[in-house]
């Protein structure tokens, strides 16, 4: 027996890559719904060898399924979200709707799979940023060994953390640029995106920072630990898919860097390349299409008594969303739903 499971979003980037995933890492499905707007209405994705056609989420009944891996926008979430909860199908949400809600676990498997117990104040459980989840993976080990005080990390945030369209930005304002006679104005970014970095993902908040960096600061207290104060400043760079991190980590207890290298590549989720050489390091175009968060980059930070830098990349519609929500919907089937 295998669970009857709805990807909601599956004509969108992460949508697809969940389709992906459920089929690479077998997961025990007995039914399968892909769902997406209406104007999708029939569109084949690829499950496995097989083809799916999209359905209509707006008709479509959650009554009689097991879980629900959304991965559309806030709003429709809002919209249809609570109705698939309340139908008895556990919703696993990529949106940042719930994230914040203190009666919606937030997950990362590696780092708080005791969570997953609270899913059933309102059967809805919370996926993680993209740029937060990679960074807890790594800070979580040494969390446990040193105690994290505070975090500065600077962002290199690929397009595709934008959806397909900002994707379709960088691609045709690349072409355009060899091409003078056609001209793309910016519209899923507030600048040109192709041979330039926008130091802007998502609203402007009040004190200046925005509400990406500030989705980093409060997600990572709400999986690791309330004490832990980060600093952020995200970054929007032309890179299809990969998100990379540059992360400088301030602990109470002090933590050699070789130490923290043997740590981090006993982890779980975590892949350490770190030699000190030409090329000795993970850039973003060799992490797309694996699970692991890499590391590299590994040293002490002499500036302060305790401190470390490290190097951090990986597939930002997998561990950054994709993977994680399957990941959850593997833990949720282990520790509480017990079929397959
Ligand atoms: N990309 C990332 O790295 C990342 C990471 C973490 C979380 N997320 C979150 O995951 C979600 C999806 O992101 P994405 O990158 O996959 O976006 P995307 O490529 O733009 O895809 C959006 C998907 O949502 C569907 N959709 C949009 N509005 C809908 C509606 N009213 N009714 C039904 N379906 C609707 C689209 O269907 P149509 O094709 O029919 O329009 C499409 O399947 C977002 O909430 C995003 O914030 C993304």
């Amino acid at each position: 027996m295998g669970y009857k499971v709805v990807v909601v979003g599956a004509t969108g980037n992460v949508g697809r890559e969940m389709l992906n995933i459920l089929a690479e890492r077998q997961f025990p499905v007995d039914e399968i719904a892909a769902l997406a707007s209406r104007k999708s209405l029939g569109t084949e994705v690829s499950f496995g060898d097989k083809t799916l056609k999209t359905q209509d989420l707006a008709t479509f009944d959650f009554a009689g399924w097991d879980m629900a891996l959304f991965a559309v926008g806030s709003a429709a979430t809002k919209d249809y979200a609570p109705k698939a909860a309340a139908a008895g199908c556990v919703v696993i949400d990529n949106s940042s709707l719930y994230r914040y809600d203190p009666d919606v676990p937030l997950i990362v498997p590696e780092c708080n799979p005791q969570a997953i117990h609270g899913y059933s104040k309102k059967n809805i459980i919370a996926n993680p940023n993209c740029s937060t989840a990679q960074m807890v993976v790594a800070l979580k080990p040494l969390h446990d060994r040193a105690r994290i005080k505070r975090v500065v990390v600077s962002t290199y945030q690929s397009v595709s953390g934008a959806g397909k369209e900002g994707m379709d930005e960088l691609w045709d304002q690349t072409k355009a640029v060899y091409n003078p006679t056609s001209d793309v104005a910016p519209k899923k970014f507030t600048k040109q995106i192709a041979f330039n970095v926008i130091p802007h993902i998502d609203v402007f908040l009040d004190d200046g920072s925005t509400k990406e960096e500030w989705k980093m600061v409060a997600e990572t207290k709400k999986i690791l630990d309330p004490k832990i104060k980060v600093t952020a400043t995200c970054v929007r760079v032309p890179v299809f898919v990969g998100h990379s991190e540059a992360v400088n980590i301030e602990t109470e207890d002090f933590l050699d860097e070789d130490e923290a290298r043997d740590i981090l590549r006993e982890s779980p989720g975590i892949m350490v390349i770190d030699k000190r050489e030409d090329g000795g390091y993970v850039t973003p175009i060799e992490c797309v299409g694996d699970f692991a968060t890499f590391i590299s980059r590994i040293r002490q930070d002499s500036t302060i008594d305790n401190g470390l830098n490290l190097w951090c990349v990986s597939d930002n519609l997998r561990k950054g969303a994709a993977l994680n929500a399957v990941q959850i919907a593997e833990l949720l089937g282990r520790e509480v739903l017990k079929k397959g």
